[in-house]
């Protein structure tokens, strides 16, 4: 059993490192992250202790109303990973790179990752696919910017994938396990497995050397990622299986507008002590 059960608070780690996560899982300390994409809920993650905030280009059906991730830009990403790194003090801060800002080549890739740390000051990118993103990451990490890898289901690639599919089943592990030593080969610091069963993720860990974070992959990996808004109850549509739903701000805020609107209506809101001599 390891002697600690997460990366050590802020008294102990002042900023949390890549080098923390590969600690993380030499000791069996399991690593938690979170999405964000704004000050005020990173504030809120960083002070409860996570180890990392992922600005992720969830963002497009989070915040900006998309049906996918693909139409998210760049210059939509750059503004929320800039409020999440200037309001994090501990958590290691990761950038997603948008669909269509990498694919190319290797030096598109490094470009795109150099305006994240230049213009929002976060401290890793992290890109989707395995083997054929693997140059890509080699070419970034090789500039000194440290990668985190996403492979299994890619939201990016929903539509080559045929929608949200389970990744890494039956004769797919091969593919999955190729996948995740290609993504190591190249020098990322961590990988993201999303969506795949538990046993393929078992082995994926089991055999990488560099943590794997599960999204959708059960509990045999190095940390857990989730959406915020679907941890928290604030998602609307169907939530995937493996969310747990930490809470109902949904249903809270619902009730404090209703509220909000019924003392309105009423005129008990202004009351004297919320109004100036
Ligand atoms: O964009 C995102 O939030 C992600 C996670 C679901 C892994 O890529």
């Amino acid at each position: 059993m390891p002697e600690q059960s997460s990366v050590p608070e802020r008294a102990v780690v002042k900023r949390v490192r890549t080098r923390h996560f590969q600690n993380a899982k030499d000791n069996g300390i399991v690593i938690t992250g979170l999405t964000s994409y704004d000050q005020l809920t990173a504030q809120i993650f960083d002070e409860a202790g996570v180890d990392f905030l992922l600005v992720g280009d969830s963002a497009g059906n989070t915040v900006l109303g998309y049906e996918t991730t693909v139409p998210v830009t760049v210059e939509e990403l750059i503004p929320f990973a800039r409020a999440v790194a200037g309001a994090a003090q501990r958590a290691l801060v990761i950038a997603d790179m948008p669909f269509g800002s990498y694919e190319t080549s290797a030096e598109e890739a490094l470009r795109t990752a150099v305006r994240f740390m230049k213009e929002s000051r976060v401290h890793a990118v992290k890109l989707e696919g395995g083997v054929r993103s693997a140059d890509k990451i080699n070419r970034i990490v090789g500039a000194g910017i440290p990668v985190m890898a996403h492979i299994g289901f890619t939201p990016q690639s929903e539509h080559g994938l045929g929608g949200h599919i389970i990744q890494g089943r039956g004769d797919q592990l091969e593919r999955l396990l190729d996948d995740a030593r290609a993504v190591q080969d190249a020098g990322a610091f961590a990988v993201v497995l999303e969506m795949v069963p538990a046993e393929a993720a078992r082995r994926v860990t089991d055999e990488l050397r560099i943590p794997t974070i599960g999204v959708g992959a059960g509990p045999h990996v190095d940390g857990q990622l989730l959406v915020w808004t679907d941890f928290a109850g604030l998602s609307t549509g169907r939530v995937p299986k493996f969310v747990k739903q930490y809470a109902d701000l949904r249903g809270a805020l619902t009730n404090a507008v209703e509220q909000f609107r019924a003392e309105v209506a009423d005129k008990t809101y202004p009351g004297p002590e919320h109004s100036y001599e």
